[in-house]
């Protein structure tokens, strides 16, 4: 890790929906403020060193919210992927995507994969969009590939490790070393569950549109202070 940059950060965006709210908005203007904010956020944080950056979306169970502020949602991440990402095209950053396609619409499955497509042979670094993700999901979709590939003779049940058992997960990424959750809730909320093993945490009170480049920056420095021990003395 060098100068102690944080090699892959994930960060839930949340409070969206509060920030709106606090200023008489509708629901979804906050989200629309959190888009802009990511936009401006990813290019800042790979300027920072940062290779792999993974933002929680849409969670599994965020379709549980009302039909109009799911539409919402999906309708504001085909305009991303179609058009305001290009920004990170130019940055030479790559954008992957975690999750489970089924129920996703086609609409928004085609925005992603061109998204996907235009950036496939970036190289500076990874951002990796957690949309109708579960980190639960994630190792039981994992342990299932898993099941099939010892079925077929691919792996052998006694060579599986941890390390293995990533190849397996939506995306092979680093493990986690910095975790931050926007808007003072202190939970996990089923993200990157089996990636966050060693994560160091970071929560603050400022809500995902509020979040901008110097709110990142001092993350960054309190993660430098972190004693990392990953279980030494
Ligand atoms: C959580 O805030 C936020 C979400 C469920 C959506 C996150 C989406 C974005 C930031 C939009 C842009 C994203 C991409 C990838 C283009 P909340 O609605 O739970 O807020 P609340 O807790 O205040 O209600």
């Amino acid at each position: 890790m060098e100068n102690n940059i944080p090699v892959h950060v994930a960060i839930c965006m949340d409070g969206n929906g509060r920030w709106a709210t606090r200023q008489g908005l509708k629901r979804s203007e906050g989200h629309k403020a959190g888009s802009k904010t990511l936009e401006k956020l990813a290019i800042h944080v790979f300027k920072t060193g940062v290779k792999y950056l993974s933002v929680y979306a849409f969670s599994t169970d965020n379709f549980k919210r009302t039909k109009e502020e799911v539409d919402y949602l999906m309708n504001l991440f085909i305009i991303m992927f179609k058009t305001k990402l290009k920004s990170l095209d130019k940055e030479n950053i790559k954008v992957v995507f975690s999750g489970r396609k089924d129920p996703l619409r086609k609409d928004v499955l085609a925005a992603m994969d061109s998204i996907v497509e235009r950036t496939k042979n970036n190289t500076r670094g990874i951002l990796n969009i957690c949309l109708n993700y579960g980190g639960q999901e994630e190792i039981v979709d994992a342990s299932k590939k898993i099941i099939e590939d010892v079925n077929a003779g691919i792996i052998n049940k006694n060579d599986l490790n941890k390390e293995i058992f990533y190849k397996y997960l939506y995306q092979d990424l680093p493990p986690i070393d910095f975790f931050i959750r926007t808007s003072g809730e202190y939970r996990v909320s089923n993200f990157m569950l089996y990636q966050m093993s060693y994560s160091e945490f970071y929560f603050t009170d400022t809500l995902f549109p509020d979040f901008n480049e110097s709110e990142f920056d001092k993350a960054l420095e309190e993660f430098k202070l972190r004693d990392r021990r990953f279980g030494k003395n």
